[in-house]
């Protein structure tokens, strides 16, 4: 499989400055009793296969990274590269996730490692659709 790797500066790589952003509306997630809800009525990022937000903060015991998948369907993984744990973007036109920083560490669909200096896998949550919403689990 050959990998692809975003466009990113050198600057945006070297700072480890991620490519995907907060959610741009405020409210569209809850965190309790290790469940992660989204609103996908107010996730506008996430109507369009290939988006993303970052979800952090708050109560939230880990950053987590929620894609709409090229594939279809919804994934949500800790954002945190195996290597040295910067935040992560999904890859355009794969269903893949990748490292913002220097090295580009690259994962599959279910967080598998493809690429990078690190050989381990990022740990990918389980998921479900209860409609408008999306539940996660984040142990
Ligand atoms: S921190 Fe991700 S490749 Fe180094």
């Amino acid at each position: 499989m050959s990998i692809k790797f975003n466009k990113r500066g050198f600057f945006q790589r070297l700072l480890g400055i991620p490519a995907t952003g907060n959610p741009g509306v405020d409210g569209c997630w809850d965190y309790a009793d290790g469940k992660l809800t989204v609103d996908l009525g107010k996730a506008v990022e996430l109507k369009t296969p290939g988006g993303a937000i970052k979800l952090e903060g708050n109560n939230l015991p880990k950053r987590v990274l929620v894609v709409f998948g090229e594939d279809g369907n919804y994934h949500a993984y800790h954002n945190k590269c195996s290597h040295m744990g910067r935040r992560l973007d999904p890859v355009p036109g794969t269903d893949t996730v990748q490292c913002c920083s220097i090295s580009k560490s690259t994962y599959d669909v279910e967080g598998g490692y493809l690429h990078g200096p690190k050989h381990h896998p990022i740990l990918s949550f389980p998921i479900k659709k209860d409609q408008e919403k999306l539940i996660i689990s984040v142990s």
